[in-house]
């Protein structure tokens, strides 16, 4: 069992699953919180149909697909859980002669509805928690809602548009993938792979950025033939508008979320916000790419409980982080003077001015996480099976070397990093690696794993990493659930949790066969922990019909806290 010294939960640790349900210790229960489709307002019960999903009428009424990072607020004494649809299968969404392209503008824009931010207030009953229906908190963000943008790229001639000639009003946040929480209870909800919306019907426009960033002719979901603000051809600054970390007030419905230009544009996975000795706020920020970067926003002003925090998040200095051999790495500033860029393309196109200063290219910076109760930060570096071979043209070389240490990276790793003076602002750093994942019964070489790597606890490609109170590190999966070769004995994906200090690592969860484990937040008393699985296989949590994208509840059979 593992016991952490001063936290209240201890457990058996569970053995690896590869069945299409989901498995937690003895002594636990879960069910189901919201699955794709369920009602948000009590106009869309019924809305959902295991045949055909959900129609274009209802689809900005229920729960969106693909659940990704989520953060519970306390709004006046209510709870309200704020959390991602990061993407749609749209073979399960379509109707079942669609071979999942959509042939429509009204699909297209299922497809955008079913995606984004869903808000939505919770309650405790007697059968444990439930989303409230028709609470006026409710709301769902996504495609096509209205936003506006800050910092020092908004208004600029990159972000114009022919509908937006300012550049101050984007419209959408997409491919919302890990999350964050600022210190005044607002949602950042994180960009990731927003390249994939957009494809080209015309001649391609030539950009060094589109290369760098993965935008070609051919989008994912066919948006660019029904949605002309998806083709390139005809609005090549489309794409500039997305990509960046966004602000949600989940305590004002009506609230217009804020793109954050000061925060750089990549392909954001999470945004760990933590506040400095001398008040300034920290955010450390993954580009999940292979090869790119990791990076740290410092705002120049301080936050201050009840202060005005709106410059906060768009008024500091991008860095990006430089690992050394020698276990010891810095934060190199991007500026005019450091990168040759306008303060504008720094931000838009943040990765080439990253590679302009030299930062170290990682195996996929995933989620990072900063110990709330030690001066430390964690990024999951969630693999890297292609060393050499760039994701796209531009990236920088991928060397073997520092917190990236080995060739066919199929197992991923978790970096630490513990900045000079235990000052989250300083300049530089000492890190190590709290794990690097592996699989000792198959090889007894770097690939077998780092020491706390056992047969007990295997796993591969960390990716969500989310701190509970106590200081226990919960990691979540997204790699290899075949449970063969490379990955035997691994099962399906999985969360468990770490004793950061100890280096104890053991199994709690473990996802349906398919699915990812992505997001995590508890209830304000901690006794209920909320766990996104995205992605499931089979007819996963239904039993019958379509697989079911869900946020489920895990709690104590004896109501003790469990973060
Ligand atoms: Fe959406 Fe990098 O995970
Ligand atoms: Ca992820
Ligand atoms: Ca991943
Ligand atoms: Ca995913």
């Amino acid at each position: 069992a593992v016991k952490a010294a001063g936290n209240a939960f201890d457990f058996t640790p569970i053995d690896v699953a590869t069945d299409f349900d989901i498995h937690v210790p003895e002594g636990y229960q879960w069910k189901p919180l919201v699955r794709w489709g369920d009602a948000l307002f009590s106009d869309a019960n019924g809305a959902y149909s295991a045949e055909t999903g959900v129609d274009l009428a209802m689809s900005e009424r229920v729960f969106g697909e693909n659940t990704d990072g989520m953060e519970l607020f306390e709004v006046n004494g209510k709870e309200v859980i704020a959390v991602n649809s990061e993407y749609v299968n749209p073979k399960i969404n379509l109707p079942s002669d669609a071979d999942g392209t959509p042939r429509t503008a009204d699909e297209v824009k299922l497809l955008q509805n079913l995606q984004g931010v869903t808000v939505m207030e919770v309650a405790a009953s007697n059968e444990g928690y439930r989303i409230v229906q028709d609470s006026p908190l409710n709301r769902r963000i996504h495609h096509n809602t209205q936003m506006t943008m800050d910092g020092p790229a908004a208004g600029s001639l990159l972000v114009q548009t022919t509908a937006d000639p300012e550049g101050m009003s984007p419209i959408g946040t997409m491919n919302n993938c890990g999350s964050g929480r600022t210190l005044w209870g607002t949602y950042l909800t994180c960009e990731e792979n927003f390249n994939g919306y957009f494809g080209a019907t015309g001649e391609e426009p030539a950009s060094a950025g589109n290369e760098r960033y993965g935008i070609g002719a051919e989008g994912r979901y066919a948006y660019e033939k029904f949605d002309a603000r998806f083709d390139i051809a005809n609005e090549p600054n489309e794409p500039h508008r997305h990509g960046w970390i966004t602000e949600i007030d989940p305590s004002d419905p009506n609230s217009t979320p804020v793109k954050h230009t000061a925060l750089g544009r990549f392909k954001h996975e999470n945004a760990a916000m933590v506040q400095a000795t001398d008040g300034r706020v920290v955010v450390y920020m993954g580009d999940d790419e292979r090869g790119e970067f990791l990076y740290r926003y410092v705002s120049n002003g301080t936050y201050t409980e009840g202060g005005d925090t709106s410059a906060l998040l768009s008024d500091g200095v991008l860095s990006v982080a430089k690992f050394n051999d020698d276990q010891t790495g810095e934060w190199l500033d991007l500026t005019p003077e450091t990168t040759g860029m306008s303060a504008e393309e720094i931000l838009v196109f943040a990765r080439m001015a990253g590679s302009a200063v030299g930062a170290t290219t990682m195996d996929r910076p995933e989620w990072v996480a900063v110990n709330p109760t030690r001066v430390e930060a964690y990024c999951a570096l969630t693999n890297n099976k292609n060393r050499g071979v760039k994701a796209n043209a531009g990236g920088d070389e991928t060397p073997v070397g520092g917190p990236n240490p080995r060739e066919t990276n199929r197992y991923g790793q978790i970096v630490r990093w513990t900045p000079v003076d235990e000052d989250h602002t300083a300049s530089t750093f000492a890190w190590d690696l709290y794990v690097m994942a592996g699989n000792p019964t198959v090889y007894d070489n770097e690939y077998g794993g780092s020491e706390n790597i056992t047969e007990g606890n295997m796993f591969n490609s960390p990716d969500g990493m989310i701190f509970d109170t106590k200081g226990m590190l919960w990691i979540q999966t997204d790699g290899d659930y075949k449970n063969e070769g490379d990955f035997e004995g691994m099962g399906n994906n999985q969360m468990l949790v770490g004793d950061t200090q100890t280096g104890e690592i053991a199994r709690f969860l473990t996802a349906p066969y398919g699915a990812e484990v992505t997001g995590l937040c508890w209830s304000a008393d901690l006794k209920t922990m909320f766990v996104g699985i995205q992605h499931p296989g089979g007819s996963w949590p239904d039993g019958e019909g379509k697989p079911r994208s869900s946020v489920i509840s895990v709690w104590r059979e004896d109501g003790q806290t469990i973060g």
